[in-house]
Order: C-alpha cells, then sequence, then structure tokens
C-alpha cells in the first residue's frame, strides 16, 4: 500500500511547516520588516491584531517563533529521526528581498535556505519549498497596495527567479502558494485572512468585488508564470499549488441544500481552475462582471495561463462545514458553514473527520485527475507536560484515523495521492491565533504564550508512534 504517485516512485511521509511560524530571527541575517511581523499574538476568543508599527507593551510571537533560525539543524535530526522522507518548509521572501524591490538579492538570506536545504538531503529528506506561505515584505504593501497591483506579480516572480535558480538540483518539488484561495473566505477570521495573504485590510477598499477580484487575478497568474518558469530552469522541477479546503455537506437532502453545499465547496476552487485548466475560468469572469468587475486579460495573460499549468496540486486538510440554503440560528463555523451534529470538535471548534478527507481526495481526483500531496492536516492540542512527558493519544488518534481514511482512498477508491505531511511537526506559532498554546507537534517546544520559556525541544508519546509506524512502512 501507499506506493502510488504518478510523478514520485515513493509515498512520502513527513511534515509541513512554514518560515514565519517557525523561524523567529526577525531581524536577523538581513530580513526585512514583513507582514506577519506586524500581527501580535492573540486567542480563541480574541483575534490578532494588526499593528503599523512596532510596540514595546504588545507580543508578537513571529518576532521568535521557536526559534528554527537557529536551530534547524537539531530540528531536522529530530525529524530524521522519526524517519520522515519529505519537509516542506517555505522561503521568507522578505529574507531574500527585504524590501521586495531591492536590486540585488539579500546572500545571506539564500546562504540560510542552502543551509537549511543541505541539511535535510544529509538525511535523504525531500525538501518541499513554498514559495509565499504568508510572508511578504511590508514594503511591496506599503509601495504598491500587495497584489491589489500588477506590479507585485513581477517582483514575486522576480524572487521565485532568484530562489529556484539559486536552489536548482537541490530542490524538486517547489509551491507557488500556501491558500490563496482563502483570499473570499467567509467566516469570522475573513478579514485576518485577507491580511495574512496580502498585508491588506479590505476595509481599506472602497470597492470589495473589484478588490478580491485584482488580488485572485493576479496571485492566479503569478502562479502559473512561476510554473513555467520552474518547467524553464530545470524541466525535472514539479511545481504545484496549495489549497486549504474545506468540504461543505448539505444540512438535509433538500435540494437547494445541496445545491448550496455544491456552491460553498466550489468557492474554493476557481483558482484552482485556473491553475490546472489553461485559462481564468470563464463562469469566475461572468461572477466578477455581475458584481461590476470587468478583468482584462491580454493575450501575454493567457499565454500565461496556457503554458503554466500546475503538476500536482497540494491540499491543506482540518475539518468539513455544513451549508443550508436558509440561515440556522447556530453560531457560524469557521468557514462560514455550520457545524455538524455528527461530528466532535477539537478545543478551536474544528471539526473532526477523516472521512471528510476521503471524500475530498476523491472529489479532487475525479475532478482534476493530478497528483494530489496532502501538504497539511492535524489537530491542535493544549499538550501537558507531565514528569517530563507528554501523552499526547488524541494526536495519535486523530492521526491515525485520517491516515486510515487516506489508505482506503488509495487502494480502494485508486486516488493518486503522493504523500502525506502532516502540519506542525514540531510545535509552532498558530496562524490564526497567535497562540503557541495550541500545540499541533510531535515535538514539543517549551515556549509559552507570553514568548518565554527555554525553547527546549522534548518528544511527545505521538514521536515514538510516528516512527514506529514510518518504520512499519518500510517493510511494505
Ligand atoms: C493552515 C495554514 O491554514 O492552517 C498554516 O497554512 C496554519 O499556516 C494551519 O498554521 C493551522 O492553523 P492555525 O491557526 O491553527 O495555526
Amino acid at each position: 500500500m501507499f506506493n502510488g504517485g504518478a510523478i514520485m516512485k515513493k509515498f512520502m511521509w513527513g511534515g509541513s511547516i512554514s518560515a514565519h511560524q517557525s523561524e523567529g530571527g526577525y531581524q536577523e541575517g538581513g530580513k526585512g520588516p514583513a507582514i506577519m511581523d506586524y500581527v501580535s499574538f492573540g486567542s480563541h476568543q480574541q483575534m490578532r491584531q494588526v499593528y503599523d508599527e512596532i510596540k514595546e507593551d504588545v507580543i508578537y510571537p513571529n518576532h521568535t517563533g521557536i526559534d528554527f533560525y537557529h536551530r534547524y539543524k537539531e530540528d531536522i535530526a529530530l525529524f530524521a529521526e522519526m524517519g520522515f522522507q519529505a519537509l516542506r518548509i517555505s522561503i521568507d521572501w522578505s529574507r531574500i528581498y527585504p524590501q521586495g524591490d531591492d536590486e540585488y538579492p539579500n546572500q545571506e538570506g539564500l546562504d540560510f535556505y542552502h543551509c537549511v536545504i543541505d541539511e535535510l538531503l544529509k538525511y535523504h529528506i525531500e525538501p518541499i519549498v513554498t514559495l509565499y506561505h504568508f510572508e511578504m515584505p511590508l514594503n511591496i504593501v506599503k509601495k504598491y497596495q500587495s497584489w491589489y497591483n500588477r506590479k507585485t506579480v513581477d517582483l514575486y516572480v522576480r524572487f521565485c527567479q532568484t530562489v529556484i535558480t539559486s536552489l536548482n538540483n537541490k530542490v524538486h518539488y517547489w509551491i507557488t502558494f500556501n491558500e490563496t484561495n482563502h483570499l473570499d473566505l467567509k467566516g469570522k477570521y475573513s478579514n485576518l485572512f485577507t491580511y495574512i495573504l496580502t498585508g491588506l485590510k479590505p476595509s481599506e477598499f472602497d470597492n470589495i468585488h473589484e478588490f478580491e477580484a485584482r488580488l485572485s487575478y493576479h496571485m492566479s497568474l503569478a502562479s502559473t508564470k512561476v510554473v513555467e518558469l520552474a518547467h524553464q530552469i530545470n524541466p525535472q522541477n514539479k511545481v504545484g499549488c496549495v489549497f486549504g479546503i474545506t468540504p461543505f455537506y448539505p444540512k438535509t437532502c433538500h435540494p437547494l441544500d445541496v445545491m448550496r453545499a455544491f456552491q460553498d465547496m466550489n468557492q474554493d476552487l476557481y483558482q484552482l481552475d485556473a491553475m490546472t485548466m489553461g485559462y481564468f475560468p470563464q463562469y469566475k469572469l461572468a461572477e466578477f462582471q455581475e458584481k461590476g468587475v470587468f478583468i482584462e486579460i491580454s493575450s501575454e495573460d493567457k499565454l500565461a495561463f496556457a503554458k503554466g499549468k500546475i503538476d500536482f496540486i497540494g491540499i491543506n486538510y482540518y475539518c468539513t462545514e455544513v451549508s443550508s440554503h436558509i440561515e440556522i440560528d447556530e453560531e457560524k463555523a469557521l468557514f462560514g458553514g455550520y457545524s455538524n451534529p455528527y461530528l466532535e470538535k477539537t478545543a478551536w471548534d474544528l471539526t473532526i473527520d477523516p472521512v471528510g478527507l476521503r471524500y475530498l481526495l476523491n472529489y479532487l481526483d475525479r475532478k482534476y485527475h493530478l497528483p494530489i500531496l496532502i501538504t497539511e492536516n492535524g489537530i491542535g492540542l493544549e499538550d501537558e507536560i507531565i514528569d517530563g512527558k507528554i501523552h499526547d493519544q488524541v494526536r495519535v488518534d486523530y492521526l491515525q484515523k485520517h491516515i486510515d481514511q487516506i489508505q482506503k482512498a488509495i487502494e480502494k477508491d485508486y486516488v493518486d495521492c503522493i504523500g502525506y505531511l502532516m502540519w506542525g511537526p514540531i510545535d509552532l506559532v498558530s496562524a490564526t491565533s497567535g497562540e503557541m498554546k495550541k500545540r499541533y507537534g510531535f515535538i514539543y517546544v517549551d515556549k509559552n504564550d507570553d514568548g518565554t520559556g527555554s525553547y527546549q525541544r522534548i518528544k511527545k508519546d505521538s514521536f515514538y508512534w510516528f516512527k514506529e509506524f514510518l518504520k512499519s512502512k518500510e517493510y511494505e
């Protein structure tokens, strides 16, 4: 089992982290200010705040992350000990071009990523590199209005060219964006997510429809350009894009609920259509027009879409939600739907739905016929240290059940799934809440929400479980 994969010889097991949530060292190595450096600590109840300047009395958790910047060797050794075959990292744009539009790249930034990748290769861990995981240089927001301005497409392509060329032959798997689809998120995090993705605040734009359309068009276009570029630099490069997809189930079998569920799920997929079909979908352009927004697609852009089709789809899967065509007297769930009464929830209100992952894998496989890499999945828990140990059986159960469903998707449904990268294999700063106590890792990091702690790494029970699990896979 788990041998599938049209573009890979072997199913890839491993984990996934991002630069801004793990590195810290926010003023080291020539790094410039980036959008997430200005976002405060929050909590499940209290939204993270975005500041225009760094204030003394505010905690900015990304400034220190988990200090991966200095401790990456120790962390990678732990991943290797578990038997990881792949690690997804991201490159912080603001380490390479501190202002985004600098004349030359910052060599110290490139050197840092060379060191990280060399360390991975030393242990035969395949680096999978995301080129944009919420890490935009702040100057691009201030000077050009981020993805609202087409100029940002060029700046991003130049950044990617520098990175892909520099790491050529060391990295073969590239991801253009993490979760661009969350631009038009409907739930309570929608404003925060728009900021996290673009550094922009929707409230500062008069025409919200035009705002969303331009942002998403420019990001989709940028992705296609980078796919083509990466293929030109090295025809062996495989390039994907990551989507955070929440499957929606109809609340009832009322046809309008079914229709609504289809629409809610589909809202996340038009950019994926644009990146796989070879053109920006006509139905989305028509929808933009209905809202008074006209996107001119030049012949140059048309060519970019035609040439820049992705090689694989990355999916981040955490939960499912429920759609209803009538308003229900219930608090809306995170992604704008409702909760599912058949499912348990995490302490952060996400449903736990392993079957939903099998459903999603099938849905995408049958629609796109492309290899699928699970780039994120995991559970945030408040772990407790008892006598120096962390007994996180809940995490083990969660992961085991999700992996069982992946196995079914591959073996019974013949889905072309090529790997499973667990999110946050080492505890890191939560993207939505900024907390440390929302822990995903196999490895505990002794850092508290207020930034205090020794940053010591401690293996949780799940660490040993995953190590044994991966050992058992070696002989299959
Ligand atoms: C994904 C992001 O949406 O969810 C990650 O790609 C993020 O960056 C993950 O960390 C989990 O969300 P959170 O808010 O629990 O960190």
